[in-house]
């Protein structure tokens, strides 16, 4: 029997397209928990230090009411370790963060920051709050994730969505297996996540180790066109057929 694989849906870029006009729709609150009876198993969202698409009413909204999980996606910063702890969710996802990036652009250096990383991580544990930090596969961050007492990894799979090249996107697909292997080895939880699509994903859910993937704005695409509940759907449903072909 294979293990089971959970799908987090990322509604950020809902509030993306509010925001593109200071309007009060579409709603993420109302679409993660559309995503939800749809069946995802979390939602994503990620406050960013501009707000430039999640706003904090949001994320308190949202906690109040969800029915499965909410993922806190955050910098390591005081600002937003102080929200964690008053959202109270049940994770966060440590990210690093740049004013001028489109998004989150390469994973946490941990290993050179262990000094800021590592107290956060004890007090968000204190809190009963599940710590992931957002890495590259490289097995350099990997260690320094364990030290610093993380319970989970989410590997960075942009590298791998972004190849040009067959022969490329193999190169880091390999390289998000061994590191999953390697992690699991050392007891670390194992999520993954950033750019994958309904045509990209199967390999990554086909990893026995990773336990969830982190979805958003493929996801959101797609619900352009078939609506978010069918969007949802299909891509739960190709990551599962991943996992069962890979036993
Ligand atoms: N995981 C993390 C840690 C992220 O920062 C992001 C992007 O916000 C995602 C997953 C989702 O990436 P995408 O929107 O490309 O699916």
């Amino acid at each position: 029997m294979s293990k089971p694989i959970l799908l987090g849906v990322n509604v950020d870029h809902v509030a993306t397209i509010r925001q593109a006009r200071g309007a009060s729709y579409p709603d993420p609150v109302h679409a993660a928990l559309q995503a939800e009876l749809a069946g995802a198993d979390g939602i994503t969202m990620h406050l960013r230090e501009d707000r430039r698409h999640i706003q904090d009413e949001d994320v308190i909204r949202f906690a109040a009411c969800t029915q499965t999980k909410l993922n806190f996606e955050m910098a390591a910063t005081a600002e937003m370790v102080a929200l964690a702890h008053k959202i109270n969710p049940l994770d966060v996802c440590i990210v690093p963060e740049k004013r001028e990036e489109l998004t989150t652009e390469g994973g946490l250096d941990v290993a050179g920051n262990a000094n800021v990383i590592t107290p956060i991580c004890n007090d968000l544990a204190d809190a009963d709050i599940r710590v992931s930090l957002f890495i590259d596969p490289d097995i350099k961050q990997i260690d320094a994730t364990a030290r610093a007492g993380a319970p989970f990894i989410e590997l960075h799979t942009g590298s791998y969505a972004e190849a040009k090249t067959a022969a490329a996107q193999q190169s880091e697909l390999n390289k998000l297996i061994e590191a999953s292997a390697y992690a699991a080895s050392l007891g670390l939880i194992v999520n993954a996540g950033h750019g994958l699509t309904r045509y990209n994903v199967a390999p990554i859910a086909a990893i026995e180790q990773v336990h969830e993937l982190n979805i958003g704005h493929s996801l959101i695409a797609d619900a352009m066109f078939m609506g978010l509940p069918e969007a949802v759907r299909q891509m739960r449903q190709l990551m599962r057929e991943a996992r069962q072909q890979s036993v």
